[in-house]
């Protein structure tokens, strides 16, 4: 048995990661000292680096709770540090008590079709980087300069991405969008996005009240093609969440737009098959599917019909996935640490004093709330194990740790570095009536924490 404050690593500080902080910190029996290694200089995965920018209400939970946990004397930030690069997996589980690896996912699913590398295609995570000023993708330049875009896809995702291409500059310029990505906006010559999905609308992913979003975009008329696939015949025996988006996407079908308008065009039943052009993306070849019923719902199935659509840019949204930690076990079906209900395991093999929460345990699916009780059912384990005296103690305190860092020549951005940015991001907001506007490279994050000089 460990009897002195139990001494605990959280890598990534998005949802899983605060929510596990949150709940350990809650714990009756666990007075415990927390550090959250984050690989960026600064906090809250997704919700920072990903949400939309005109959703500043999901990112409420900044303030509400995570700014809290961060905060609390028990927990430590150290950002900057990269696990399985800077300090291995396997240091980390030598020095500590226990380990939560709560690393999302860092990278995305390709469609394996001709053309996908032309310039223009791109993973909807290179553009959600480049519009969040996630530092990671702000060196990006796109080319908005054609006048359709085509985003595969339809998730949630497929929709932050078609109202980003479509909302008015006024309502942008508001929200704590990346300047270089309003820059981008600017010069947009965008006037159709159309939004293509492999299946019928009755299967689509996007949840509706995301949808009904749609229908607040200023000067925006919306089309579905294929009528027939939200045909309200349709809707008989059908469940309601369902029925609601048919119903949304009916209502959606009706705003015609005026002369002049931007429009999102959804299209369904159409799988792309070939992206096409001579060094950029000119155009977009695609298969008309059927559905055909199968034990899980309806796959798929291509016909012998194919499409063409013009097009200079191309966004594929269909889905995020996770790649291997050096020195983790990786489960490459799901794209995730392998793991069994969060305690981290190997071929099978629970690997003590090792937990994983949220999209790195689960795969990329669930908004910011499911990692609530995803990071709760991964702790039960932890605590079970911590009673049953399955922990081993670490062989470092918290100033050995960070001597180590250092000494390793990482420059740490700390609690109080990562709080000079937020106020500097907050105060630079106030002057141009936006919630803030953000630092976007690592260079100017680190000089504003006083970290490094931008000439260094
Ligand atoms: C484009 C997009 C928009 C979304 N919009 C919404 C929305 O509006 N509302 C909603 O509820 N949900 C939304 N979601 C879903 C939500 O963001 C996720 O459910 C949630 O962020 C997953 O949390 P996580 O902690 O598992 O991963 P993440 O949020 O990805 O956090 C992982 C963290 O780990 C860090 N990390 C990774 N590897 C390492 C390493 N080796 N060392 C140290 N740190 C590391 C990362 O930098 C990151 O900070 C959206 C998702 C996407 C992709
Ligand atoms: N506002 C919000 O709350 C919000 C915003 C953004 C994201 N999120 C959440 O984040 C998670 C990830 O969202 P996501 O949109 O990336 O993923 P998603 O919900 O899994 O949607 C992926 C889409 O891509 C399609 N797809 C997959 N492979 C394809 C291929 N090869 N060709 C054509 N289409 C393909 C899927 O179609 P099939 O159904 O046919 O497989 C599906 O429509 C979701 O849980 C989402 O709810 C939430």
């Amino acid at each position: 048995m460990i009897d002195r404050p139990l001494r605990i690593a959280v890598v990534g500080s998005g949802p899983a990661a605060l929510y596990g902080i949150g709940q350990l910190l809650d714990a009756a029996d666990a007075d415990a000292e927390i550090d959250v290694f984050e690989r960026l200089p600064v906090p809250w995965g997704l919700v920072r680096g990903a949400v939309a920018p005109d959703h500043p209400e999901k990112k409420a939970v900044i303030d509400r709770q995570f700014a809290h946990f961060l905060r609390d004397r028990r927990v430590r930030f150290l950002g900057n540090v990269e696990i399985g690069r800077d300090v291995s997996a396997a240091e980390l589980s030598d020095w500590y008590d226990a380990v939560l690896y709560a690393t999302g996912a860092d990278g995305d699913v390709a469609m394996d079709i001709p053309g996908e590398t032309l310039s223009g295609s791109w993973a909807s995570r290179d553009f959600v980087g480049f519009y969040s000023g996630h530092a990671d993708f702000s060196h990006l330049r796109f080319d908005l300069g054609c006048s359709r875009a085509v985003i595969v896809g339809n998730g949630n995702v497929a929709l932050d991405l078609a109202r980003m291409l479509t909302l008015p500059l006024a309502e942008l310029e508001r929200t704590d969008i990346a300047d270089h990505a309003l820059e981008a906006l600017r010069g947009s010559a965008i006037r159709e996005v159309v939004i293509l999905a492999r299946r019928g609308a009755a299967q689509a992913a996007f949840n509706n009240p995301e949808l009904e979003e749609l229908e607040h975009l200023p000067d925006v008329g919306i089309e579905v093609l294929d009528r027939g696939t939200i045909a309200a015949a349709d809707l008989a025996g059908v469940d309601g969440v369902v029925q609601r988006k048919l119903q949304t996407l009916r209502r959606l079908h009706a705003r015609a737009g005026r002369p002049g308008d931007r429009r999102i065009t959804f299209s369904f039943l159409v799988s792309p098959v070939e992206i096409r052009g001579a060094g950029h993306v000119e155009r977009l070849i695609a298969t008309r599917n059927a559905l055909r019923p199968t034990a899980a719902g309806f796959e798929a199935v291509p016909t012998s019909e194919t499409i063409e659509i013009e097009t200079g840019l191309v966004l594929r949204a269909v889905g995020y996935r996770g790649t291997p930690l050096p020195g983790l076990p990786f489960d490459p079906v799901k794209g995730v640490i392998a793991n069994l209900d969060g305690r981290v395991a190997d071929g099978g093999r629970v690997l003590p004093g090792m937990y994983v929460a949220g999209w790195a345990k689960r795969g990329c699916r669930g908004i910011i709330g499911t990692n609530r009780k995803c990071a709760a059912d991964t702790l039960r384990h932890f605590f079970e194990d911590r009673r049953a005296g399955r922990l081993r103690p670490g062989s470092l305190d918290r100033q050995g740790v960070v001597d180590l860092l250092r000494a390793r020549g990482l420059m740490i951005m700390t609690h109080a570095g990562w709080t000079a940015i937020d106020r500097a991001e907050r105060r630079a907001g106030r002057r141009c009536d936006r919630p803030r506007v953000k630092l976007t490279d690592r260079a100017a994050m680190l000089e504003c924490a006083g970290l490094v000089s931008a000439r260094a």
